[in-house]
Protein backbone atom coordinates (compact mmCIF):
# COMPACT_ATOMS: atom_id res chain seq x y z
CA UNK A 1 0.00 0.00 0.00
CA UNK A 2 1.09 3.58 -1.04
CA UNK A 3 0.41 5.44 2.16
CA UNK A 4 -0.53 8.98 1.82
CA UNK A 5 2.29 10.78 3.39
CA UNK A 6 4.12 9.13 0.17
CA UNK A 7 1.80 10.20 -1.99
CA UNK A 8 1.64 13.82 -0.77
CA UNK A 9 5.54 13.79 -1.23
CA UNK A 10 5.24 12.40 -4.33
CA UNK A 11 3.00 15.39 -5.57
CA UNK A 12 6.29 17.35 -5.61
CA UNK A 13 8.24 15.27 -6.94
CA UNK A 14 9.30 14.86 -11.14
CA UNK A 15 7.57 11.87 -12.62
CA UNK A 16 8.09 9.16 -13.47
CA UNK A 17 10.17 7.61 -11.34
CA UNK A 18 10.88 4.31 -9.08
CA UNK A 19 9.79 4.42 -5.42
CA UNK A 20 11.90 1.81 -3.58
CA UNK A 21 10.21 0.52 -0.37
CA UNK A 22 13.49 -0.45 2.00
CA UNK A 23 10.94 -1.94 5.02
CA UNK A 24 9.51 -3.94 2.76
CA UNK A 25 12.99 -4.58 1.36
CA UNK A 26 13.99 -5.29 4.55
CA UNK A 27 11.98 -7.34 5.33
CA UNK A 28 11.77 -9.56 2.24
CA UNK A 29 15.91 -10.15 3.10
CA UNK A 30 15.18 -10.92 6.55
CA UNK A 31 12.49 -13.77 6.23
CA UNK A 32 14.73 -15.03 2.94
CA UNK A 33 17.53 -15.30 5.47
CA UNK A 34 16.06 -16.73 8.02
CA UNK A 35 14.02 -19.68 5.91
CA UNK A 36 16.71 -21.01 4.43
CA UNK A 37 19.57 -20.34 7.13
CA UNK A 38 17.08 -23.28 8.95
CA UNK A 39 18.45 -25.95 6.03
CA UNK A 40 22.05 -24.29 6.33
CA UNK A 41 21.26 -23.35 2.26
CA UNK A 42 23.61 -20.70 0.48
CA UNK A 43 21.74 -18.23 -0.91
CA UNK A 44 23.19 -15.91 -4.22
CA UNK A 45 21.22 -13.09 -4.72
CA UNK A 46 20.73 -12.80 -8.81
CA UNK A 47 21.96 -9.22 -9.66
CA UNK A 48 20.49 -9.11 -13.05
CA UNK A 49 17.09 -8.75 -11.07
CA UNK A 50 18.06 -4.97 -9.76
CA UNK A 51 21.39 -3.75 -9.47
CA UNK A 52 20.11 -0.37 -8.09
CA UNK A 53 23.42 1.12 -5.82
CA UNK A 54 20.68 1.39 -2.81
CA UNK A 55 18.71 -2.28 -3.71
CA UNK A 56 22.17 -4.53 -3.84
CA UNK A 57 23.98 -2.28 -0.82
CA UNK A 58 21.34 -3.57 1.53
CA UNK A 59 21.26 -7.36 0.23
CA UNK A 60 24.84 -7.24 0.66
CA UNK A 61 24.58 -6.15 4.14
CA UNK A 62 22.61 -9.46 4.92
CA UNK A 63 25.12 -11.49 4.00
CA UNK A 64 23.92 -12.73 0.79
CA UNK A 65 26.69 -13.96 -1.90
CA UNK A 66 26.07 -12.60 -5.54
CA UNK A 67 24.82 -14.28 -9.12
CA UNK A 68 26.05 -12.32 -11.80
CA UNK A 69 25.75 -12.82 -15.68
CA UNK A 70 28.19 -10.23 -17.09
CA UNK A 71 31.90 -9.21 -16.03
CA UNK A 72 30.02 -5.81 -15.41
CA UNK A 73 27.60 -7.49 -12.34
CA UNK A 74 30.84 -9.74 -10.94
CA UNK A 75 32.70 -6.41 -10.98
CA UNK A 76 29.73 -4.21 -9.09
CA UNK A 77 29.25 -7.07 -6.89
CA UNK A 78 33.01 -7.30 -5.58
CA UNK A 79 32.72 -3.28 -5.32
CA UNK A 80 29.59 -3.09 -3.33
CA UNK A 81 31.13 -5.42 -1.04
CA UNK A 82 30.06 -8.85 -1.85
CA UNK A 83 32.76 -11.37 -0.85
CA UNK A 84 34.59 -12.73 -4.15
CA UNK A 85 34.12 -16.32 -2.11
CA UNK A 86 30.19 -16.01 -3.06
CA UNK A 87 30.45 -14.71 -6.26
CA UNK A 88 29.19 -16.54 -8.69
CA UNK A 89 29.34 -16.23 -12.54
CA UNK A 90 26.59 -17.97 -15.18
CA UNK A 91 25.67 -17.13 -18.54
CA UNK A 92 25.81 -18.74 -21.93
CA UNK A 93 28.09 -16.23 -23.55
CA UNK A 94 30.89 -15.19 -21.13
CA UNK A 95 33.50 -12.98 -23.43
CA UNK A 96 37.53 -13.82 -22.64
CA UNK A 97 37.85 -10.42 -21.02
CA UNK A 98 34.96 -11.26 -18.54
CA UNK A 99 36.23 -14.79 -17.62
CA UNK A 100 39.72 -13.15 -17.02
CA UNK A 101 37.95 -10.50 -14.97
CA UNK A 102 36.22 -13.05 -13.27
CA UNK A 103 39.39 -15.40 -12.57
CA UNK A 104 41.32 -12.12 -11.17
CA UNK A 105 38.33 -11.37 -8.90
CA UNK A 106 38.81 -14.85 -7.43
CA UNK A 107 35.40 -15.66 -7.85
CA UNK A 108 33.91 -18.58 -5.93
CA UNK A 109 32.60 -20.55 -9.48
CA UNK A 110 31.81 -20.29 -13.24
CA UNK A 111 28.19 -21.92 -13.79
CA UNK A 112 29.67 -23.43 -17.56
CA UNK A 113 27.02 -23.41 -20.11
CA UNK A 114 28.96 -25.58 -22.78
CA UNK A 115 31.88 -27.49 -23.73
CA UNK A 116 33.45 -25.16 -25.65
CA UNK A 117 33.52 -22.56 -22.42
CA UNK A 118 34.38 -25.37 -20.19
CA UNK A 119 37.44 -25.52 -22.51
CA UNK A 120 38.62 -21.95 -22.96
CA UNK A 121 38.32 -20.83 -19.25
CA UNK A 122 40.86 -23.92 -18.66
CA UNK A 123 42.98 -21.93 -21.35
CA UNK A 124 42.51 -18.25 -19.54
CA UNK A 125 43.19 -19.66 -16.34
CA UNK A 126 46.05 -21.60 -17.27
CA UNK A 127 47.30 -18.54 -18.64
CA UNK A 128 47.30 -17.13 -15.44
CA UNK A 129 48.85 -20.23 -13.84
CA UNK A 130 45.39 -20.39 -11.65
CA UNK A 131 42.85 -23.01 -11.36
CA UNK A 132 39.21 -22.42 -11.75
CA UNK A 133 35.77 -23.45 -9.73
CA UNK A 134 33.32 -24.42 -12.32
CA UNK A 135 29.99 -26.28 -12.04
CA UNK A 136 27.98 -27.28 -14.87
CA UNK A 137 24.89 -25.42 -15.68
CA UNK A 138 22.68 -28.89 -16.99
CA UNK A 139 19.66 -27.97 -19.00
CA UNK A 140 17.43 -30.57 -17.46
CA UNK A 141 14.45 -30.83 -19.54
CA UNK A 142 12.17 -29.80 -16.52
CA UNK A 143 8.83 -27.39 -17.68
CA UNK A 144 8.96 -24.82 -15.31
CA UNK A 145 5.34 -23.86 -15.89
CA UNK A 146 5.95 -20.42 -16.31
CA UNK A 147 5.45 -18.36 -19.49
CA UNK A 148 7.32 -19.90 -22.21
CA UNK A 149 9.25 -16.28 -22.78
CA UNK A 150 11.27 -16.73 -19.04
CA UNK A 151 11.52 -20.87 -19.31
CA UNK A 152 15.25 -22.00 -19.34
CA UNK A 153 15.95 -25.22 -18.96
CA UNK A 154 13.63 -26.85 -22.23
CA UNK A 155 15.55 -28.65 -24.61
CA UNK A 156 14.83 -25.44 -27.40
CA UNK A 157 16.69 -23.09 -24.78
CA UNK A 158 20.14 -21.73 -25.09
CA UNK A 159 20.87 -22.29 -21.83
CA UNK A 160 23.08 -24.80 -20.02
CA UNK A 161 24.38 -28.23 -21.58
CA UNK A 162 21.86 -30.93 -22.38
CA UNK A 163 22.22 -34.50 -20.81
CA UNK A 164 23.06 -36.59 -23.44
CA UNK A 165 26.38 -34.45 -23.97
CA UNK A 166 27.28 -35.06 -20.41
CA UNK A 167 29.79 -38.03 -21.42
CA UNK A 168 31.40 -35.43 -23.12
CA UNK A 169 31.61 -33.20 -20.28
CA UNK A 170 33.10 -35.87 -18.50
CA UNK A 171 35.57 -36.29 -20.70
CA UNK A 172 36.60 -32.44 -21.01
CA UNK A 173 36.50 -32.20 -17.32
CA UNK A 174 39.19 -34.61 -16.79
CA UNK A 175 41.48 -32.76 -19.97
CA UNK A 176 41.26 -29.76 -18.19
CA UNK A 177 43.75 -29.38 -15.70
CA UNK A 178 43.44 -25.95 -14.91
CA UNK A 179 39.71 -26.73 -13.73
CA UNK A 180 38.08 -27.88 -10.47
CA UNK A 181 34.88 -29.18 -10.80
CA UNK A 182 32.33 -28.42 -7.87
CA UNK A 183 29.20 -29.57 -8.66
CA UNK A 184 26.11 -29.04 -10.66
CA UNK A 185 23.81 -26.23 -11.41
CA UNK A 186 20.52 -25.84 -12.76
CA UNK A 187 18.34 -22.52 -13.59
CA UNK A 188 15.07 -23.80 -15.08
CA UNK A 189 12.85 -20.22 -15.59
CA UNK A 190 11.68 -17.12 -13.53
CA UNK A 191 8.29 -16.44 -12.04
CA UNK A 192 7.81 -19.89 -11.19
CA UNK A 193 4.85 -20.15 -8.28
CA UNK A 194 3.67 -23.69 -8.83
CA UNK A 195 6.47 -25.30 -6.25
CA UNK A 196 5.45 -28.89 -7.79
CA UNK A 197 7.56 -27.53 -10.54
CA UNK A 198 10.57 -27.98 -8.09
CA UNK A 199 9.65 -30.95 -6.86
CA UNK A 200 10.70 -32.11 -10.50
CA UNK A 201 14.03 -30.08 -10.56
CA UNK A 202 14.66 -32.60 -7.37
CA UNK A 203 14.45 -35.04 -8.85
CA UNK A 204 16.47 -34.57 -11.83
CA UNK A 205 19.47 -32.95 -9.59
CA UNK A 206 19.22 -36.24 -7.82
CA UNK A 207 19.74 -38.07 -10.92
CA UNK A 208 22.47 -35.95 -12.50
CA UNK A 209 24.73 -35.92 -9.39
CA UNK A 210 24.19 -39.48 -9.16
CA UNK A 211 25.46 -39.40 -12.72
CA UNK A 212 28.67 -37.65 -11.83
CA UNK A 213 29.46 -39.48 -9.28
CA UNK A 214 29.20 -43.02 -11.27
CA UNK A 215 31.72 -41.28 -13.31
CA UNK A 216 34.22 -40.71 -10.76
CA UNK A 217 33.37 -37.07 -9.34
CA UNK A 218 32.90 -35.79 -6.59
CA UNK A 219 29.72 -33.52 -6.20
CA UNK A 220 30.33 -31.14 -3.67
CA UNK A 221 27.99 -27.97 -4.73
CA UNK A 222 24.30 -28.74 -6.20
CA UNK A 223 23.13 -24.82 -7.13
CA UNK A 224 19.24 -25.42 -7.79
CA UNK A 225 19.16 -21.58 -9.68
CA UNK A 226 16.05 -19.42 -8.79
CA UNK A 227 13.40 -18.57 -10.23
CA UNK A 228 10.30 -18.41 -7.31
CA UNK A 229 7.52 -16.06 -8.39
CA UNK A 230 5.75 -13.17 -5.92
CA UNK A 231 1.75 -12.44 -6.57
CA UNK A 232 1.58 -10.03 -8.98
CA UNK A 233 -2.00 -9.64 -8.44
CA UNK A 234 -1.00 -8.69 -4.58
CA UNK A 235 1.46 -6.03 -4.26
CA UNK A 236 0.72 -5.28 -0.79
CA UNK A 237 1.12 -9.31 -0.01
CA UNK A 238 5.13 -8.12 0.51
CA UNK A 239 6.93 -11.73 0.89
CA UNK A 240 7.64 -14.80 -1.23
CA UNK A 241 6.64 -18.09 0.02
CA UNK A 242 10.10 -18.96 1.11
CA UNK A 243 9.59 -21.34 3.63
CA UNK A 244 7.82 -23.71 1.51
CA UNK A 245 10.14 -23.17 -1.18
CA UNK A 246 13.34 -23.89 1.13
CA UNK A 247 11.22 -26.62 2.31
CA UNK A 248 10.56 -28.59 -1.31
CA UNK A 249 14.44 -29.15 -1.34
CA UNK A 250 14.91 -30.02 2.30
CA UNK A 251 12.30 -32.54 1.48
CA UNK A 252 13.31 -33.90 -1.53
CA UNK A 253 16.82 -33.07 -2.27
CA UNK A 254 19.13 -35.84 -2.17
CA UNK A 255 21.90 -33.80 0.09
CA UNK A 256 24.84 -36.13 0.74
CA UNK A 257 27.14 -35.56 3.83
CA UNK A 258 29.56 -32.25 3.18
CA UNK A 259 27.51 -31.68 0.32
CA UNK A 260 26.79 -27.69 0.13
CA UNK A 261 23.07 -26.72 -1.67
CA UNK A 262 23.19 -23.29 -2.91
CA UNK A 263 20.00 -20.85 -4.42
CA UNK A 264 19.82 -17.86 -6.76
CA UNK A 265 17.14 -15.79 -6.03
CA UNK A 266 16.22 -12.58 -7.49
CA UNK A 267 12.81 -11.37 -8.54
CA UNK A 268 11.51 -13.08 -5.66
CA UNK A 269 13.86 -10.98 -3.18
CA UNK A 270 13.03 -7.85 -4.54
CA UNK A 271 9.81 -7.42 -6.67
CA UNK A 272 7.83 -6.12 -3.93
CA UNK A 273 9.57 -3.25 -3.25
CA UNK A 274 9.27 -0.98 -5.83
CA UNK A 275 6.57 0.81 -7.75
CA UNK A 276 6.99 3.06 -10.62
CA UNK A 277 5.44 6.47 -10.05
CA UNK A 278 3.85 8.15 -13.05
CA UNK A 279 1.73 11.07 -14.13
CA UNK A 280 -0.90 10.83 -16.64
CA UNK A 281 -0.11 13.85 -19.52
CA UNK A 282 -3.31 13.07 -21.44
CA UNK A 283 -6.45 11.23 -21.35
CA UNK A 284 -8.07 10.34 -24.84
CA UNK A 285 -11.74 9.22 -25.25
CA UNK A 286 -11.40 7.71 -28.22
CA UNK A 287 -14.47 5.90 -30.08
CA UNK A 288 -13.82 2.31 -29.27
CA UNK A 289 -11.19 2.87 -26.72
CA UNK A 290 -10.06 5.46 -23.73
CA UNK A 291 -6.68 6.59 -22.92
CA UNK A 292 -4.73 7.17 -20.34
CA UNK A 293 -1.21 8.56 -21.69
CA UNK A 294 1.42 8.26 -18.76
CA UNK A 295 4.67 9.83 -18.49
CA UNK A 296 6.51 6.35 -18.33
CA UNK A 297 6.43 4.05 -21.32
CA UNK A 298 8.32 0.93 -21.91
CA UNK A 299 11.61 3.02 -21.60
CA UNK A 300 11.21 2.57 -17.91
CA UNK A 301 9.31 -0.78 -17.84
CA UNK A 302 9.09 -3.31 -20.86
CA UNK A 303 7.85 -6.22 -18.95
CA UNK A 304 4.26 -6.08 -20.22
CA UNK A 305 5.45 -5.21 -23.81
CA UNK A 306 8.31 -7.82 -23.99
CA UNK A 307 6.94 -10.51 -21.59
CA UNK A 308 2.97 -9.51 -21.67
CA UNK A 309 3.87 -9.42 -17.95
CA UNK A 310 0.65 -8.18 -15.77
CA UNK A 311 1.30 -5.12 -13.07
CA UNK A 312 -1.38 -3.69 -10.86
CA UNK A 313 -1.86 -0.16 -12.18
CA UNK A 314 -3.39 2.17 -9.52
CA UNK A 315 -4.32 5.73 -9.47
CA UNK A 316 -2.66 7.14 -6.56
CA UNK A 317 -4.51 10.04 -6.78
CA UNK A 318 -7.90 8.91 -7.11
CA UNK A 319 -7.43 6.22 -4.33
CA UNK A 320 -8.97 6.45 -1.01
CA UNK A 321 -5.61 7.07 0.77
CA UNK A 322 -5.17 10.41 -1.19
CA UNK A 323 -8.68 11.16 0.26
CA UNK A 324 -11.09 9.78 -2.74
CA UNK A 325 -12.76 7.27 -1.64
CA UNK A 326 -15.78 7.10 -4.28
CA UNK A 327 -14.61 5.01 -7.29
CA UNK A 328 -18.13 5.46 -8.24
CA UNK A 329 -17.32 5.99 -11.56
CA UNK A 330 -15.02 3.14 -12.76
CA UNK A 331 -14.03 3.45 -16.75
CA UNK A 332 -11.85 1.00 -18.37
CA UNK A 333 -8.53 2.73 -20.00
CA UNK A 334 -5.99 1.08 -22.09
CA UNK A 335 -2.99 2.64 -19.71
CA UNK A 336 0.08 3.53 -22.26
CA UNK A 337 3.24 5.32 -22.49
CA UNK A 338 4.40 8.06 -24.61
CA UNK A 339 6.92 5.88 -26.64
CA UNK A 340 6.74 6.03 -30.57
CA UNK A 341 5.92 2.53 -30.30
CA UNK A 342 2.17 0.75 -30.75
CA UNK A 343 3.27 -2.12 -28.30
CA UNK A 344 3.99 0.70 -25.51
CA UNK A 345 0.77 -0.34 -23.57
CA UNK A 346 1.40 -1.17 -20.05
CA UNK A 347 -2.18 -2.89 -19.62
CA UNK A 348 -5.39 -2.95 -21.81
CA UNK A 349 -8.99 -2.69 -20.36
CA UNK A 350 -8.00 -1.38 -16.72
CA UNK A 351 -10.84 -0.31 -14.94
CA UNK A 352 -10.19 2.77 -13.38
CA UNK A 353 -11.76 5.57 -11.64
CA UNK A 354 -12.80 8.56 -14.16
CA UNK A 355 -8.69 10.08 -14.13
CA UNK A 356 -7.21 13.40 -15.18
CA UNK A 357 -4.27 14.83 -16.28
CA UNK A 358 -1.50 15.19 -13.85
CA UNK A 359 -2.67 12.22 -11.64
CA UNK A 360 -0.41 9.95 -9.99
CA UNK A 361 -0.46 6.70 -11.78
CA UNK A 362 1.34 3.50 -9.91
CA UNK A 363 2.83 0.49 -11.64
CA UNK A 364 3.27 -2.26 -8.78
CA UNK A 365 5.70 -5.28 -8.09
CA UNK A 366 8.44 -3.19 -10.00
CA UNK A 367 11.42 -3.67 -8.00
CA UNK A 368 12.41 -6.76 -10.47
CA UNK A 369 13.76 -6.22 -13.62
CA UNK A 370 12.21 -2.99 -13.97
CA UNK A 371 14.83 -0.09 -13.35
CA UNK A 372 17.68 -2.70 -15.14
CA UNK A 373 16.04 -2.89 -17.88
CA UNK A 374 15.09 0.83 -18.70
CA UNK A 375 16.63 2.15 -22.09
CA UNK A 376 17.11 5.67 -23.71
CA UNK A 377 14.77 4.48 -26.54
CA UNK A 378 13.73 7.90 -28.28
CA UNK A 379 16.14 9.93 -26.44
CA UNK A 380 14.48 9.58 -23.05
CA UNK A 381 15.98 10.85 -19.96
CA UNK A 382 17.04 7.80 -17.22
CA UNK A 383 14.50 7.08 -15.03
CA UNK A 384 15.01 8.12 -11.23
CA UNK A 385 14.51 6.66 -8.12
CA UNK A 386 13.13 8.06 -4.93
CA UNK A 387 13.79 5.59 -1.35
CA UNK A 388 11.61 5.26 1.79
CA UNK A 389 13.89 5.73 4.90
C1 LIG B 1 21.32 -18.17 -14.08
C2 LIG B 1 20.23 -17.45 -13.38
N1 LIG B 1 20.11 -17.61 -12.06
C3 LIG B 1 19.15 -16.97 -11.36
C4 LIG B 1 18.24 -16.14 -11.98
C5 LIG B 1 17.21 -15.45 -11.14
O1 LIG B 1 15.93 -15.76 -11.49
P1 LIG B 1 14.71 -15.16 -10.63
O2 LIG B 1 14.83 -13.68 -10.69
O3 LIG B 1 13.52 -15.65 -11.34
O4 LIG B 1 14.83 -15.70 -9.25
C6 LIG B 1 18.31 -15.98 -13.37
C7 LIG B 1 17.30 -15.19 -14.06
O5 LIG B 1 16.70 -15.55 -15.03
C8 LIG B 1 19.34 -16.64 -14.09
O6 LIG B 1 19.46 -16.49 -15.40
Amino acid sequence: MISKANINKFKDLETPFYYYDMEVLRQTLDACRDASAKHGFHVHYAMKANFNPKVIDMIQSFGFGADCVSGNEVKAAIDHGFDKGKVVFAGVGKSDREINLALDAGIFCFNVESIQELEVINELAGAKGTRANVAIRINPNVDAHTHHFITTGLDENKFGINIWQLPDVAVALRACSNLQFLGIHFHIGSQITDLEVYKNLCTRINEMQDWFEDHGFQVKVLNAGGGLGVDYYSPDNDIADFENYFQVFKNFLNVKPGQEVHFELGRALVAQSASLISRVLYVKNGLKKNFLILDAGMTELIRPMLYQAYHQIENLSRSSEAGNPDAATSIKYDVVGPICESTDCFQKDVDMPESFRGDLIAVRTAGAYGEVMASGYNLRDRVGSVYSA
